[in-house]
């Protein structure tokens, strides 16, 4: 895209599917911080009555060919073992930063957390509770995880630990689509573990589907959600298909000389992603699921939201493990990231040298001004139900979020937004394009900092 068409017009004549902003700024914007922040005069000006701690567990027992997370296919058993291990060093080193805390959310995420054996998941929970001190039982916890990786002893002991939430990678359940996506995977195994963790009893199942596969069709896309339908999961998350420039999908395209990796070009019959998102939308909304955001769809089954709460807008989320992030008001900071498996494992062998007093310091992240943390605070909002509250964002910057931010007025020229009071919310065709929005309401200095790195936005 050219750099200088910046309206959300200009934008919106391409592919609506430009740059996911499941937080801003992205990863590729931090860079090596002048001088190393230490972390407890940080998180000392930060509240700290309703955290998030993010456990990353970047291991997996493949490197599925779509994906580009922080993640590596069958490491040695040694290095997971020195990893968890890490990881509670780091807990430590925490513990004496972050001072008196409460945490309102945990997760375990990835790559995938459920690769880990039984005792290192409970050695991990076990640190959680003592030394990080989150009470599981009381607060919403969840774990990522792969069907191949499932097994009753490892969701056991997540759910004894008070594990509320499993999300579960399926794709789809088309073999020539899961082929498409090179990720070996079996439908039968998908059904022994999914019976797993229902038989385990976890309030929250939440299924990843993606569309924009290579020979997907609106009916064998509608026919891999029905399939999901049928295990009745609490939540489904629908994810557009992004081909990356270093995963397996992205090199082969380039081997085949692709010009662009935009999946449009790269399947025969063109780009279906809208056609399909739309159809799959009202698929699951006319089937009772409320859409929460472009990707999650929400059952009327599913369970309350108890325990604390926690403000995604107001950060406080503490990341532990080899490219977590972690955000305080001012800075957001994350050990290096990277896709490439070579760089992956550096980063990881890197992680495993820390001691604690390097834990207790941030080196590399990105500083967020006032006018940052005000572009951050609309992005997180808009994108997301119920939408953005104009009342709390003038609570909080003691300004206006459309006099702060008049590119705002666009969304109201092309009507993809309605207000509802003090919301303002994106109304269906604006979820429609929310990966459009999210990287329009960018700023041009993270926008420049993210294309240095070869990441649109
Ligand atoms: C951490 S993984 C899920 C857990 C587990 N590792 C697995 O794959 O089953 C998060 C989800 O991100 C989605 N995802 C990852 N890379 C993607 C890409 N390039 N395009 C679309 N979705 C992607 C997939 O749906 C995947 O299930
Ligand atoms: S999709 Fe999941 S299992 Fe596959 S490589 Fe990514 S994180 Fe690992």
């Amino acid at each position: 895209m050219n750099p200088s068409e910046q309206t959300l017009a200009q934008r919106m004549r391409h592919t609506p599917y430009q740059a996911y902003s499941y937080s801003y700024p992205h990863k590729a914007a931090y860079r090596s911080l002048v001088q190393a922040a230490p972390l407890a005069p940080l998180w000392a000006q930060q509240d700290r009555s309703a955290l998030f701690a993010y456990i990353h567990i970047p291991f997996c027992e493949m490197r599925c060919g779509f994906c580009n997370l922080f993640a590596m296919a069958r490491p040695s058993a040694g290095m997971v073992e020195r990893y968890v291990q890490q990881v509670l060093l780091q807990m430590r080193a925490l513990n004496g930063a972050l001072g008196e805390r409460r945490f309102a959310r945990f997760a375990l995420g990835g790559g995938t957390p459920t690769y880990l054996s039984a005792a290192q998941l409970d050695a991990l929970l076990c640190g959680a509770r003592d030394i990080l001190g989150i009470d599981l039982q009381q607060t919403p916890a969840g774990i990522e995880a792969s069907p191949e990786t499932i097994t009753a002893e490892r969701l056991a002991v997540c759910r004894a630990h008070g594990i509320d939430r499993v999300s579960l990678g399926i794709q789809s359940f088309a073999a020539g689509e899961m082929r498409a996506l090179a990720r070996p995977q079996q439908n039968a195994t998908v059904h022994h573990a999914i019976g797993l963790i229902r038989e385990a009893g976890f309030p929250t199942l939440n299924l990843d589907l993606i569309y924009g596969i290579a020979g997907q069709t609106v009916d064998s896309l509608l026919a891999s959600i029905d399939s999901a339908l049928a295990f009745k999961p609490e939540e489904l998350y629908l994810y557009p298909l992004y081909v990356r420039e270093q995963t397996g999908l992205g090199k082969v395209a380039r081997r085949q000389g692709a010009a662009t990796l935009n999946p449009i070009m790269l399947a025969r019959d063109g780009d279906s992603r809208l056609a399909l998102y739309a159809a799959a939308r009202d698929h699951l909304r006319t089937r009772g699921y409320e859409q929460v955001s472009m990707r999650m769809f929400r059952a009327p089954h599913a369970p309350e939201q108890n325990g604390p709460s926690y403000c995604c807008q107001n950060d406080g989320m503490v990341g532990l493990g080899a490219g977590a992030r972690s955000y305080t008001t001012g800075l957001h900071y994350s050990s290096q990231y990277a896709v490439e498996r070579t760089q992956t494992i550096g980063i990881i062998e890197q992680y495993l040298t820390l001691d604690e007093a390097q834990f207790a310091q941030a080196e590399h992240g990105y500083v967020l001004d006032e006018a940052e943390q005000q572009r951050r605070y609309v992005i997180q909002s808009l994108l997301t139900e119920p939408g953005l509250d104009r009342d709390a964002y003038t609570a909080r910057f003691g300004t206006y979020c459309e006099a702060d931010l008049p590119q705002l007025a666009e969304l109201h020229a092309l009507e993809l937004v309605e207000e509802d009071g003090r919301l303002l919310r994106l109304n269906q065709q604006g979820y429609a394009y929310a990966d459009t929005i999210g990287p329009w309401l960018a700023s041009d200095t993270v926008r420049a900092l993210m294309a240095e790195g070869g990441q649109a936005c």
